[in-house]
């Protein structure tokens, strides 16, 4: 009805109310349900935060157990779901297989389809954040050619994680517990961003009144473009880039300027931040710690603090108010864990999930909802008259 605004890439309109995650851009804030990112980091574990996210409150030692206990009984895949990955091709990028992997278990969990069955979304929630660790694992197994291992459900989330990426079969594996609690927390961090592009996908699809693993399959998709979660793949590769250069970050600045097409300072820059991700902020200091504790490579961490420095002092960045966002320090902490740069994105992904959830609940419960339905500005040719193809 009326006049159409134009606003290409939603840049100042907003889809929905939410509860969940409150941004301030200009101050470099972000709360879950009020927390300040800060304090939940290193507080509270990422099983805890995911409850919070979904559910509005943080929960109680009981509620937490219970939580937990339902996810542990919910991490094996149906064995017909396992000879999925073998119909990919070895070197597949994990992320489609992923995404798949997700779309596929609607057909697994057909009482997954109502979206309106509160029961069905409540274990479709335990379903999705159970399993899709060991999706994960498993797409990681199939791209190095090793056996995947069954979860073993004596261990938390993240041990059972790694323990299935990095373990093999018959042979004992204890993570490290600083890696553990590194990896948590990296997870704590991801795990909500209000209307990011994938949250949003999540939505729109949701609107439709998709079930939750269409849904959360789409924002996966979304995810895996580098100008979203893909850039902390883009950002170690561009540091690569720039060390096989002789290191040489002014040249790099240089062409970043110049606009260089497809030249752009990745893990910079944010549609809504316009200071310090706060996110980035405790990335960069876990970093230090973490890569002297499991011996990452400094070579690399050095490049990227000379090119932020360079960065934050030069005019291109400061007149546009860019800085680092959370990708921009996360994929060294992955290397040095010893993941493939392949894998990142896949590790966004872990951690976004509970957000995803939390906000596909909110839109369909909300009875505001509607479908989503953007306008467009036609600018396309006026009424033509059709010719036969004889006189084209
Ligand atoms: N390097 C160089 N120039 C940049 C960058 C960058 N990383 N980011 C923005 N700019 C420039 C852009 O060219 C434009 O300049 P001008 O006004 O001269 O045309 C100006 O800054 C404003 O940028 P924009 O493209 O209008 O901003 P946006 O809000 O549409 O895009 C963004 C946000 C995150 C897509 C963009 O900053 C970007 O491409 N960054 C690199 C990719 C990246 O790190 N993405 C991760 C985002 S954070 C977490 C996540 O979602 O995964």
């Amino acid at each position: 009805t009326g006049r159409v605004a134009l606003d290409i890439g939603f840049v100042n309109t907003a889809s929905c109310t939410s509860e969940i995650t409150y941004i301030d851009g200009d101050a470099g804030v972000l709360r879950y349900r009020g927390y300040p990112i800060d304090q939940l980091a290193g507080q509270a574990s990422f099983l805890e935060v995911s409850y919070l996210l979904i559910y509005g409150e943080l929960p109680t030692a009981d509620q937490l157990e219970a939580f937990d206990q339902r996810i542990r009984r919910h991490t094996l895949l149906h064995e017909d779901l396992k000879q999925f990955f073998n119909g990919f091709p070895r070197d597949a990028h994990p992320m489609p297989v992923l995404s798949s992997a997700v779309s596929a278990l609607s057909t697994f969990y057909q009482d997954s389809l109502d979206p309106f069955s509160p029961e069905q979304v409540e274990l479709s929630t335990v379903r999705l954040l159970a399993k899709l660790p060991t999706i994960a694992a498993y797409a990681y197994k199939k791209s190095v050619g090793q056996p995947m291992l069954y979860p073993d459900n004596s261990l938390g989330l993240v041990e059972n994680f790694l323990r299935m990426t990095f373990g093999f079969p018959a042979e004992p594996y204890e993570a490290d517990p600083e890696l553990v609690k590194a990896l948590d927390m990296l997870f704590v961090l991801h795990a909500d961003h209000e209307q990011n592009c994938s949250t949003s996908t999540v939505r729109l699809v949701g609107s439709s009144h998709a079930n939750l693993f269409a849904s959360v399959s789409a924002g996966i998709n979304a995810l895996f473009g580098p100008l979203h979660g893909g850039a902390n793949q883009s950002v170690l590769e561009m540091l690569e880039a720039i060390k096989r250069d002789g290191g040489d970050i002014p040249r790099f600045v240089e062409r970043v300027k110049n606009k260089e097409p497809g030249v752009k300072l990745m893990g910079f820059g944010h549609r809504v931040y316009k200071n310090y991700d706060p996110r980035a902020a405790i990335v960069k200091q876990t970093a230090d710690t973490v890569l002297s504790k499991l011996g990452g490579n400094n070579e690399l961490l050095d490049l990227a603090r000379q090119l932020e420095e360079i960065a934050l002092s030069d005019d291109y960045f400061i007149e546009r108010k860019l800085y680092p966002n959370v990708d921009f320090y996360t994929g060294l902490i992955y290397r040095a864990m010893g993941f493939p740069v392949r894998m990142f994105t896949v590790l966004f992904a872990l951690g976004r999930v509970p957000g995803w959830i939390a906000q596909w609940r909110e839109m369909i419960e909300d009875p505001a909802t509607k479908i989503g339905r953007p306008r467009q500005v036609y600018t396309g040719p006026a009424e033509r008259s059709f010719l036969e193809i004889a006189q084209r």
